[in-house]
């Protein structure tokens, strides 16, 4: 299916995984009225699948591989290649969660498979789709702040409970790769490229990551600098996430503590499963980011997340944890065209 070219518009997607983002992506799948196929290793989540979403059940990878025209990756982190690979064995798109892998080698070898084989790969980088940080970029790439120069970006909540393999870091890649991650793209998108990473967690390692924390500092390729602080060290007072972007020319900022413009209750009314960051009362970001993808898939627009992008964000949250644990800031290579950023390109003396 090549790009550009409209196909047939996707109609049915299975959903491998259905656990806690699992269930968040059903719910947007049935959103947008696709026919909605669901696998996972445990029968019971599967059943649930079936009762609250409709969807229809498989009781092996092979069987939902065969029965769809998309997958959608949503398993834990350490499981996404070799699905992916399946899937790229079958010849079905793919859609991932983020990280795209636990390793920089399999995020390389997915994107090289897929590329090869002409099958698109989108990356669920979400934080791209919710409705402030959206506003945010399309402010900066309009030119409002000029040259994006320092960028704070905050995101903290306490320990996930809902699975153990969230914590074990050799699964996960821990805090840094589980969650900072999410900011480092965002940090990406509007600053540009990353050269260099200087980062500093407490209790990085090992099965019981009860109050991590973690801070990192990006230089971006023009110079630009990005403050990254992750935690699961806020037992008990939410989560919440913040940026302030500050450019030559002037300053965003926003905090979802201190502008949630509608309050939810239950909670849950506001995006199933609690955990996940507010959202207004605009349609919810996971929905809105598979609205996006699937048409892509179809080969309509590029999605404002692609699959390179989604392998350069492993790339800097693995330089992180590199970091991290020597103590020394880690280079990251500069691409022969490097990406720079969202806002408009400083003119240049003639
Ligand atoms: N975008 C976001 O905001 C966001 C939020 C949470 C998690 N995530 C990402 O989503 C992924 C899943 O996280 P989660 O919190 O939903 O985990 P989870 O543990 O709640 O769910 C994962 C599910 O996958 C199933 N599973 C494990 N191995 C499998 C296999 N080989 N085949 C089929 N099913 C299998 C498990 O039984 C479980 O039900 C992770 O990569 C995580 O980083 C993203």
């Amino acid at each position: 299916m090549g790009e550009g070219q409209q196909g047939d518009p996707v109609r049915r997607v299975g959903v491998i995984g259905l656990g806690f983002i699992g269930r968040v992506h059903l719910a947007g799948l049935r959103n947008i009225g696709v026919e909605v196929h669901a696998y996972d290793v445990l029968p019971d989540l599967r059943t649930r699948a079936v009762e609250e979403y409709g969807a229809t059940e498989h009781t092996s990878l092979e069987s939902i591989l065969g029965a769809v025209d998309v997958v959608d990756i949503c398993t834990p982190t350490d499981t996404h290649a070799e699905i992916a690979f399946a899937a790229a064995a079958v010849g079905k798109p793919v859609i991932s969660e983020k990280p795209l892998a636990r390793t920089n080698d399999q995020a390389e070898q997915i994107v090289r498979t897929f590329r090869e084989a002409g099958l698109p790969l989108h990356v669920a980088q979400v934080v791209r789709f919710f409705p402030e940080y959206a506003a945010a970029q399309r402010t900066i790439a309009a030119g409002k702040i000029g040259r994006t120069s320092v960028v704070r970006l905050t995101r903290e909540g306490g320990v996930p409970k809902w699975s153990t393999w969230l914590t074990n870091a050799t699964r996960s890649g821990g805090l840094i790769l589980d969650v900072m991650i999410h900011d480092i793209d965002y940090a990406r998108w509007i600053a540009g490229d990353v050269v260099r990473v200087w980062a500093k967690q407490f209790r990085p390692t090992g099965d019981d990551q009860v109050l991590s924390h973690a801070y990192a500092i990006l230089t971006h390729v023009d110079g630009a600098i990005s403050h990254i602080t992750a935690s699961w060290a806020r037992e008990g007072a939410g989560f919440r996430t913040s940026f302030e972007i500050a450019g030559s020319e002037g300053l965003l900022s926003y905090a979802t503590d201190e502008h949630v413009p509608v309050r939810f209750a239950p909670p849950e009314l506001a995006v199933s499963g609690s955990g996940l960051p507010p959202i207004t009362l605009d349609e919810d970001p996971y929905t809105t980011e598979l609205r996006e993808f699937l048409p892509a898939i179809a080969g309509g627009p590029t999605p404002r997340v692609t699959a390179e992008d989604g392998a350069a964000a492993v790339a800097i949250s693995l330089a992180a944890i590199e970091s991290s644990e020597t103590g020394r800031a880690v280079e990251l290579p500069v691409p022969d065209q490097p990406y720079l950023g969202s806002a408009p390109a400083l003119e240049t003396a003639s």
